[in-house]
């Protein structure tokens, strides 16, 4: 189901890493590295340098994001931030769920759900992750594990107003581990993602939905990735971090006869 509707989109998940001037020479370095690049580019910064980056980024396409939000709008919630703070802080996306949150901070579907709400409600681009274990991978269970955490997830929406979701798929087992999914394994993994949610929420939203791949993507390898005709990008941990090796994957380069 390669879809030319779907622009590609390589993000960079920077985590718990960089001071605020190591930050700032990174934002700038991929802004200049964007330049032509075959489709989006986002990066998504650690809450203390998000104005900083936001700054220099002011202008560029280059968008920025966050890495996790609190559903609630304002209150008394020591230690979260709000989707409102967060676009007040010149985001434009965030991240959701991410494998983690899910594992070291014990984040639940239900609150995913409470978090895509508010995400969309502060008109907030989210990127929703999903994505088995080791042991649900060896267990036979990656569908199973993929499907709950889309129903649950994506329960109660009107279809429209899941317009802009991205969704990542990042197994767990692929994390900063150096053990990249093969390409066959992210296109098998992407295609049932986008199946259910075509069940979900129909065909036409799904078709034109974008799918990143997430876990040990390298210079070398985001060409064969890209290349699936259900990989429509990226989310980069490690390699970001890293020039000129984030720019190559940046610039990505389809292979000669790839079906997307
Ligand atoms: P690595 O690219 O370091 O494996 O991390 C992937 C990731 O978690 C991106 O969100």
């Amino acid at each position: 189901m390669a879809s030319s509707l779907r622009k590609p989109l390589i993000a960079g998940n920077w985590k718990m890493h960089l001071t605020l001037a190591e930050s700032v020479a990174l934002a700038k370095a991929v802004k200049d590295g964007s330049a032509n690049a075959p489709g989006e580019v986002a990066v998504f910064a650690p809450f203390t340098a998000l104005s900083v980056v936001a700054e220099v980024l002011k202008g560029s396409p280059v968008r920025l994001g966050a890495q996790d939000l609190h559903w609630e709008t304002h209150g008394a919630y020591t230690g979260e931030v709000s989707a409102n703070q967060i676009k007040d802080v010149g985001c434009q996306m965030t991240l959701i769920a991410h494998s983690e949150r899910r594992r070291l901070f014990h984040e639940t579907d239900e609150n995913v759900n409470k978090k895509l709400k508010a995400a969309f409600a502060a008109g907030l681009v989210p990127v929703l992750c999903v994505g088995e274990t080791l042991e649900e991978r060896e267990a036979q269970r990656t569908f199973k594990v993929l499907q709950t955490q889309l129903e649950e997830g994506l329960k109660g929406f009107a279809p429209a107003a899941l317009a802009p979701l991205v969704i990542a798929y990042e197994p767990v087992w692929a994390i900063g581990t150096g053990k990249t999914a093969t390409p066959d394994q992210a296109q098998e993994a992407h295609l049932f993602i986008r199946k259910t949610c075509a069940r979900l929420y129909g065909e036409a939203w799904a078709s034109g939905l974008r799918i990143l791949y997430g876990g040990s993507v390298t210079p070398e390898n985001v060409d064969t990735l890209m290349a699936q005709p259900d990989v429509d990008g990226a989310l980069v941990g490690g390699a970001s971090l890293k020039v000129p090796g984030f720019i190559r994957i940046i610039q990505f380069q389809l292979p000669a006869g790839a079906k997307r």
